[in-house]
């Protein structure tokens, strides 16, 4: 029988029978057999003892290039007792459940560790940003090391991320960049503040804990929108009464609660007895639900408030394009502390 399991940070996992995920080791496979017929033709010419060479990167390749480099995968643990009982999602910081990061207390560390490649306002313009190039390990790189044997391959540039790019951070979601953050990003300049970095990745120059990979991370995510959005999002959540269907009108926090938690608005007694999850906070639409929320692209917010799902009314054409995003960046707030970063004026 085929289980299934939920992670924040990535899509629905099918596991067979004897719990191996189906999915990647075998398009990982797939990928070392198109390979070695290539290596094969070219090994033909060497001796017989250097036959063997494929065989050798290819075990070689399995055993790197197919280590997973994703730790983040929520663990489900159970709380409650009898009919109660729910499975939840690993909380942002273990041990931590209600930890809220803050951009304010990510601001310091920004400036001290990541500014001198991201520049002190977020545009990937750092000191360091110019002169940047991918460490050049890989499973080829390596295998010749076991001989003593250093290839010199072709520097490549690798260039910081400017968090001012909405196109790319509007299809980040928290968790894809707390993993980089925390691992490093394999063969580019981005390395790991965490212990370990991932494979074909660099240790960064100081190691940080999830609390403050998490804060510097939202402080980051501030570079994306501007204190002028988050205030025009929060005025159209608040207090814009719209249609929602049926000849009633209603504001996002008559359904989803003021402070985002689903709790207090008018109709959310109403949302609380027919959508599942709501009433004890969890799950789609609460957006105090931070291990959910995280998982969330703004992309995929974005489509949701356009298109409606359930009992979520749809708001293309009542709303325009920037008021949707300005909202996405207001209902993001309620999962970390939002503060204007430098650069920018309240
Ligand atoms: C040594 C230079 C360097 C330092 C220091 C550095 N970064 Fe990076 N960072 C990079 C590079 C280069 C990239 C682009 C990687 C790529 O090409 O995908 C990057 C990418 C990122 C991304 C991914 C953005 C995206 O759109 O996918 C995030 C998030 C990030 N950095 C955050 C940080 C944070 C937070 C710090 C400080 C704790 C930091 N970086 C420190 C060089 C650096
Ligand atoms: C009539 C009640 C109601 C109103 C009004 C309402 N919502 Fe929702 N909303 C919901 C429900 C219920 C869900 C969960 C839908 C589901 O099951 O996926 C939801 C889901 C969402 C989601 C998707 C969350 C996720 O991660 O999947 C977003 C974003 C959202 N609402 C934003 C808004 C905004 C912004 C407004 C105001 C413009 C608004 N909602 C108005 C009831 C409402």
């Amino acid at each position: 029988m085929a289980t299934t399991d939920l992670s924040p940070s990535q899509p629905v996992r099918v596991h067979d029978a004897r719990g191996a995920p189906a999915g990647p080791g075998r398009s990982c496979l797939r990928s070392v057999e198109s390979f070695l017929p290539l290596t094969m033709g070219t090994v033909r010419s060497l001796t017989i003892a250097l036959r063997v060479l494929p065989a050798i990167v290819a075990v070689a390749m399995l055993a790197a290039g197919c280590q997973p480099t994703v730790r983040v995968r929520g663990e489900a643990a159970t709380v409650g007792a009898g009919l109660g009982q729910q499975r939840v999602l690993r909380p942002l910081v273990e041990g931590a459940p209600a930890f809220k990061p803050s951009a304010a207390r990510g601001q310091a560390t920004f400036e001290r560790v990541c500014a001198v490649c991201h520049g002190d306002q977020g545009y990937g313009d750092g000191p360091a940003a110019a002169g940047l190039t991918s460490p050049h390990k890989n499973p080829l790189t390596d295998f010749f090391a076991l001989w003593g044997i250093r290839i010199r391959g072709e520097k490549i540039p690798s260039r910081p991320a400017n968090f001012h790019n909405q196109i790319a951070m509007r299809l980040n979601a928290p968790w894809v960049l707390f993993e980089t953050i925390k691992l490093g990003r394999p063969h580019t300049a981005m390395p790991a503040f965490g212990r370990k970095p991932a494979y074909g990745a660099i240790k960064g120059p100081a190691t940080l804990t999830d609390e403050q990979i998490w804060d510097v991370l939202f402080y980051a995510w501030t570079f994306s929108t501007t204190p002028q959005t988050i205030a025009r999002g929060r005025e159209i959540y608040q207090s814009r009464a719209l249609e929602i269907g049926g000849g009633r009108t209603a504001t996002c926090a008559d359904c989803h609660g003021p402070a985002g938690d689903g709790r207090g608005g008018r109709l959310s007694e109403e949302m609380g007895a027919r959508v599942w999850g709501w009433r004890e906070g969890v799950g789609a639409g609460i957006f105090t639900d931070a291990t959910f929320l995280a998982a969330r692209k703004p992309t995929e917010l974005f489509q949701r408030i356009a298109d409606g799902r359930g009992l979520m009314p749809a708001y293309r054409g009542t709303l325009d394009e920037d008021e949707i995003w300005a909202l996405v960046d207001y209902v993001r707030t309620f999962m970390y502390e939002y503060a204007p970063p430098r650069g920018q004026q309240p």
